[in-house]
């Protein structure tokens, strides 16, 4: 796998650092990385890239609305583009579990792309432990 497209949205920088750990591991293993906010990430991006790690926080139980902005914006002239693209949704949430990184899955799975592996998630501040987990997600996504 060549070029790996990382869309993530974070407030506090819980979410974010474990999209830079997945940029970091992807990159180690030879992959060309984009690491892109949510609020920055087009329709182009994401047709463009050869796989996607899409990262959310939980926010009140559902993805963030930046991250359910991306998918308004480019779900009509992606959504039958996608089949089997090779995606993984990974976030950090308070307390209420993966419950909104399930929703990613849910647009993606909708779109018939390819769920590469469960999920990775953290709550609140990734540990040392999440965050070489995160690590670990991008050489097997740059080894697709
Ligand atoms: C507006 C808002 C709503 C939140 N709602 C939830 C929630 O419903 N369930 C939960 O587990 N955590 C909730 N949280 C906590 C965040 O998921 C948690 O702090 C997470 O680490 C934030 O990630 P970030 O630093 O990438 O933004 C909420 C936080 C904010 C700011």
């Amino acid at each position: 796998m060549k070029n790996l497209l990382i869309i993530y949205h974070s407030q506090t920088g819980n979410t974010e650092a474990m999209a830079r750990a997945i940029s970091e591991g992807a990159g180690a293993a030879g992959a060309t990385v984009a690491l892109k906010k949510a609020v920055d990430a087009n329709d182009k991006d994401i047709l463009d890239c050869d796989a996607v790690a899409i990262g959310t926080p939980n926010y009140f139980s559902y993805m963030a609305g930046m991250v359910k902005d991306f998918f308004d914006r480019a779900w009509p002239t992606v959504r039958e583009k996608m089949a089997d693209k090779p995606y993984v949704a990974f976030g950090s949430y308070g307390g209420g579990g993966t419950v909104a990184i399930e929703t990613v899955e849910r647009i993606c799975d909708n779109m018939h792309m390819k769920r590469i592996c469960e999920p990775v998630s953290a709550q609140r501040q990734p540990t040392p432990e999440n965050l070489a987990e995160c690590k670990e997600l991008g050489k097997k996504l740059a080894q697709l």
